[in-house]
């Protein structure tokens, strides 16, 4: 059987840090196959976290592997998941949600210009910190189609109106890239990803920039994933295939500004979708509010005390592991082929 956790656990005395495992020998069983996919995974999430350093990606400590168990030890993020804050808080402030968009962006905009595409973003992958500080998480089905070539990169202070130059990898990075396969959670893809593997169309880097949107709408509408209204992943995928984005509803205490930024990431034509950098550069719901300006921890504390209490609340402590989370309720397609054949 194979066993995926973090658990959250006190080193040296005072480093929080958190433990992301695969447990399980991969000895003949009926689960062998699964324990050794979920290990190289882990590998491959591995491969790619150390060689990222970012404000707004999780910090990669370390990596243990011995007969019985696979590791990675990652920085602890204390609030979780923001899937698992909305839980607890519903819906997010009209302000923090700007510039927490702001923050994720910025995380995507460094990933991007070294040719990373995280492809499963959602809001159950990317961690808060007590501050509100936001951390991309979860790379196990990312893609580097750029390995080989580091580039320069904009840091997270840069926050002008002015293009930069479009670096080498940015540019490859707005270009479909055919070998890419279907991976990520259905409800957050954006059609291209879905059609990529039936017709060999590929897609980019901004298919993350259709998810950032998705979890827009989870921030605004307190967790409800994309396209809540549909039964099951097929509804889904026929919608996808239909060219459709998630519906904003039209009851939606939403700015004006945050549902132009919607429609935007949610353009079809995705060379008609901007890019992380576009956004931050232009976009009016993001490229003017300061990432970090947003006082979290009181809004926090505020909101928890607003909340009426429920059973399933009570047990959690803000401190939680959120361990074995699936707050969206659908497992990330998985199957490596394409990370196989690089
Ligand atoms: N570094 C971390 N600090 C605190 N909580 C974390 C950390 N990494 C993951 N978690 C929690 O564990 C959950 C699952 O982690 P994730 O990396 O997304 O694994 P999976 O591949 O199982 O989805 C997250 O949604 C989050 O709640
Ligand atoms: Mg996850």
């Amino acid at each position: 059987m194979a066993v995926k956790q973090v658990k959250g656990s006190v080193f040296g005395g005072a480093r929080k840090m958190s433990v992301k495992g695969v447990g399980g020998m991969a000895m003949a069983s009926p689960g062998m196959k699964k324990v050794v996919t979920a290990i190289e995974s882990l590998r491959r999430e591995v491969a790619l976290l150390r060689t990222l350093r970012h404000k707004h990606i999780v910090a990669y400590l370390g990596y243990e592997a011995t007969d019985t168990s696979t590791n990675i030890f990652l920085e602890y993020v204390a609030g979780g998941s923001i899937a698992s804050v909305l839980s607890r808080t519903g819906p997010f402030d009209e302000n923090l949600i700007p510039a927490l968009t702001a923050q994720i962006l910025l995380g995507l905009e460094y990933l991007h210009n070294r040719g990373v595409i995280h492809r499963d973003i959602k809001a159950a992958n990317i961690l808060l910190d007590f501050t509100g500080v936001a951390k991309i998480s979860d790379f196990g089905v990312s893609k580097n189609i750029n390995p080989s070539r580091r580039v320069s990169h904009r840091t997270s202070q840069r926050h002008s109106k002015a293009f930069s130059a479009v670096t080498t990898s940015s540019a490859a990075m707005s270009k479909a890239d055919q070998r890419m396969s279907m991976r990520g959670t259905v409800s957050w893809m954006a059609p291209e990803v879905v059609k990529s593997e039936r017709f060999g169309t590929g897609y980019a880097a901004n298919v993350d920039v259709w998810s950032l949107a998705c979890v827009v709408l989870e921030m605004y509408t307190g967790g409800e994933k994309p396209w809540n209204e549909l039964r099951d992943d097929f509804q889904v995928l026929y919608k996808l295939s239909q060219n459709a984005a998630p519906p904003i509803p039209e009851d939606l205490n939403i700015c004006e500004d945050g549902r132009k930024f919607l429609q935007k990431c949610f353009t079809v034509d995705p060379t008609a979708r901007p890019s992380a950098s576009d956004l931050l550069t232009l976009d009016p719901f993001v490229c003017d509010v300061d990432p970090y300006g947003f006082d979290f921890q009181n809004w926090y504390n505020a909101a928890l005390a607003r909340m009426p209490p429920s059973s399933e609340e009570e047990e959690e402590s803000e401190f939680d592991d959120d361990d074995d989370e699936d707050d969206d309720g659908s497992g990330s397609e998985d199957d490596d082929e394409d990370d196989e054949k690089d």
